[in-house]
């Protein structure tokens, strides 16, 4: 399983967000999340990556838990453990986060030159080839203002996959495209699941969970239900 969530809880002072829910997901599986505003939807995704700390309960990243219950004590991976587990995941916010003062050649890089896994040379060509894939060729040396709403969300898929992510998760993909973009972004998801990757996406828009939905798992009232 790529990933797997046990009976996590999550509270902002004393207010709940969720309790005691689980759920998987396993590689090339496309799960949505949905539920009404507030219900802690973009809560969830920041736990799962880390951005957000957890109150009870468990989140398993392929074999390594990002955190787990120990003597009935949250406990969060070592930092070894962290830096392995961070490389599995991506996430696409729903503003898309670029820096706007790099170009969408730089915004791509700069991650993994920090992580500095490879060598740069390396990840000069996994960058070009996600740029070619995702039809960014003639916009690598824009600014994140000199583009559209739709390149900037690719510039944010291809920057998330830049470290051969196993779980990719999208926060609203959709709230800021129209319609011909969104199936342009949903064929770009449904590709990246067909390599294997487990894909779990935020969104409000029924008609994008027709077109790419295997599963939803709905966040209502602190619980989850499929
Ligand atoms: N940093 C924070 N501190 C305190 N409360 C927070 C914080 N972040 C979120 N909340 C609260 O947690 C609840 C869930 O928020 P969240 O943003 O996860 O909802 P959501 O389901 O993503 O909503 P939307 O569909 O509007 O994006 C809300 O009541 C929100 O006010
Ligand atoms: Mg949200």
């Amino acid at each position: 399983m790529a990933l797997t969530v046990e009976n996590l809880s999550k509270n902002f002072g004393k207010t709940t967000v969720f309790k005691d829910i689980s759920f998987t997901v396993d590689r090339g599986e496309i799960v949505c999340i949905m539920g009404k505003s507030g219900e802690g939807k973009t809560t969830l995704l920041r736990c799962i990556n880390n951005l957000e700390t957890v109150d009870s309960g468990s989140i398993k990243i392929n074999n390594l838990y990002l955190c787990n219950e120990v003597n009935g004590k949250i406990q969060y991976a070592s930092k070894e453990n962290m830096k392995e587990i961070r490389q599995e995941m991506g996430l696409v916010f729903q503003n898309y986060n670029l820096f706007p003062h790099m170009t969408v050649m730089e915004n791509i890089l700069e991650a993994p030159l920090f992580l500095k896994k490879t060598n740069r040379k390396d990840i000069e060509k996994r960058a070009n080839y996600l740029i070619s894939e995702l039809e960014l060729k003639d916009k690598e040396n824009n600014y994140p203002y000199q583009l559209s709403g739709g390149q900037k969300q690719r510039v944010a898929i291809a920057r998330a996959c830049m470290l051969n992510p196993s779980i990719l998760c999208f926060d609203e993909p959709t709230s800021a495209l129209d319609e011909s973009t969104r199936s342009q972004i949903s064929k770009i998801i449904r590709n990246l699941a067909s390599q294997n990757i487990a894909i779990i996406i935020v969104t409000h828009d029924n008609a994008f969970v027709e077109e790419i939905s295997q599963r939803v798992i709905t966040l209502s009232n602190g619980s989850i239900s499929e």
